[in-house]
């Protein structure tokens, strides 16, 4: 009954979408089990390039099943928008299910983020604004509803009990009143229970789903978000987010035993990137090339950081990593690899858990040669340049994991498979 999990390995954003599409074409089940719309999961296809932020990347490939899990965070209206998206695409999303024991994001917790980013000052996080921490913290205050819970017959009551009481927290910020201005969270409820009636057909028993797949022996996928330097328990707390991003946390959020678990796939991108604030050692000075899919924010750059990427690998136990964007470098004349820190004189090899601490660590660097030339092409280990081997060998040897794929460029094909998965 194999489950493989497939984890962000940095601070986000490592092409996870198209690994998981590219494992899907051999599992009959893909699970989304934490985090919310905050991620944005990117898979291109011949129809065309789809950003998912709840909707497992399964969806599509034709015949396999999607679920979201009760570790997830959902926000109806997001759902309900992605799934019409996908509609109009042509991708048939029917066989996608929501566990009634996921938690709800409702309007007044994307309030709420907004005003405690705005509380932190200059100490902000840099959230995706999208309401994941304050839907968190209401499920551990045991205060959170579900999708059962709203859709039963004390749903509405429920839902209005809970928006007075996020009413009330929203006026006790100086600048409550003004975010709040047109319409108090009460008066969106109307809509609110609509958009959850659009989604009922899809609602159901998750759980049941998933252990009947791993009953009959299929290949179940979990699909990561986020990453392990933003897990709240091991990243770099506060700049994390607000749910367990391990494998762990994969397991958890999808109701999987431990001992389903037949691997665990670390992404790694060629260079790391990190979105909002938060110490980064390895970073660029001033290098910000891409932007993020679900909020289109400027990525921070930097280095492959061989330090955070041994941390990830000890707290998931990857049998294998995938590296992703490699074609990045083909004009990069020397490459760095952050191999340790300096720390106010020390030399350090692990990730102080004091963000001050980290963002004040000097990295240390080996270089290696670039390979200068175009890799976007390479299909098969031989088709890439010397120099690329090495790099790759190199990460292998600092993270201690096997490196089984290397993608090349964003495409279902543009893929390098050094080992079987
Ligand atoms: P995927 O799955 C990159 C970051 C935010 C912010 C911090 C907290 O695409 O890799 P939150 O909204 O979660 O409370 O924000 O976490 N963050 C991500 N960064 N990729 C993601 O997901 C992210 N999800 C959250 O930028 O720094
Ligand atoms: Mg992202």
């Amino acid at each position: 009954m194999p489950a493989i999990a497939v984890v962000g390995a940095q601070w986000g954003d490592e092409a996870k979408g198209h690994i998981i599409d590219l494992l899907a074409e051999r599992a009959s089940l893909v699970v989304r089990c934490q985090g919310g719309p905050n991620a944005g999961h990117t898979v291109v296809t011949a129809q065309g390039t789809f950003r998912l932020h709840l909707v497992p990347c399964g969806a599509l490939r034709p015949g396999v099943r999607s679920v979201i899990g009760h570790g997830v965070v959902v926000d109806p209206f997001g759902l309900l928008d992605e799934l019409d998206t996908l509609a109009a695409a042509g991708v048939d999303p029917s066989a996608l299910a929501l566990s009634e024991r996921a938690h709800l994001i409702a309007p007044y917790h994307r309030q709420l983020d907004v005003l405690e980013e705005r509380a932190r000052g200059e100490a902000m996080i840099g959230t995706t604004g999208r309401g994941i921490g304050p839907a968190y913290a209401d499920k551990a205050s045991r205060i959170g509803l579900r999708v059962c819970d709203a859709l039963s017959p004390n749903g509405r009551q429920e839902l209005r009990r809970a928006a007075r009481r996020a009413e009330r927290l929203i006026c006790s910020f100086d600048d409550g009143t003004a975010i709040d201005a047109e319409t108090s969270p009460g008066e969106d409820i109307d809509r609110y229970i609509e958009a959850l009636e659009r989604l009922r057909p899809y609602v159901g028993d998750t759980l049941t789903i998933v252990h009947d797949a791993l009953d009959r022996g299929e290949t179940i996928l979990l699909e990561g978000a986020q990453a392990a330097l933003l897990d709240l328990d091991t990243g770099t707390y506060p700049f994390v987010t607000s749910s367990c991003t391990l494998v762990a946390g994969a397991l958890a959020g999808a109701g999987v035993p431990p001992s389903a678990l037949a691997g665990a796939v670390g992404v790694y991108k060629a260079y790391p990137t990190r979105v909002g604030t938060g110490p980064f050692p390895s970073e660029m000075d001033g290098a910000t090339g891409e932007y993020g899919a679900t909020t289109g924010r400027p990525r921070r750059c930097g280095w492959f950081d061989a330090v955070t990427a041994r941390y990830s690998a000890r707290l998931n136990g990857y049998s294998a990593v995938a590296l992703t964007h490699l074609d990045v470098f083909d004009t990069f004349p020397t490459l760095r690899l952050c191999t340790g820190y300096r720390l106010r004189g020390a030399v350090i090899d692990r990730v102080p858990p004091l963000a001050a601490d980290l963002a004040a660590c000097d990295p240390i660097y080996e270089e290696l040669p670039g390979w200068r030339a175009p890799t976007t092409g390479a299909r098969a280990v031989e088709d890439l340049p010397d120099a690329a081997r090495a790099y790759i060998a190199r990460v292998e040897e600092l993270v201690g994991v096997p490196v089984a794929l290397v993608t090349v460029g964003p495409e279902r094909d543009e893929v390098v498979r050094l080992r079987p998965l």
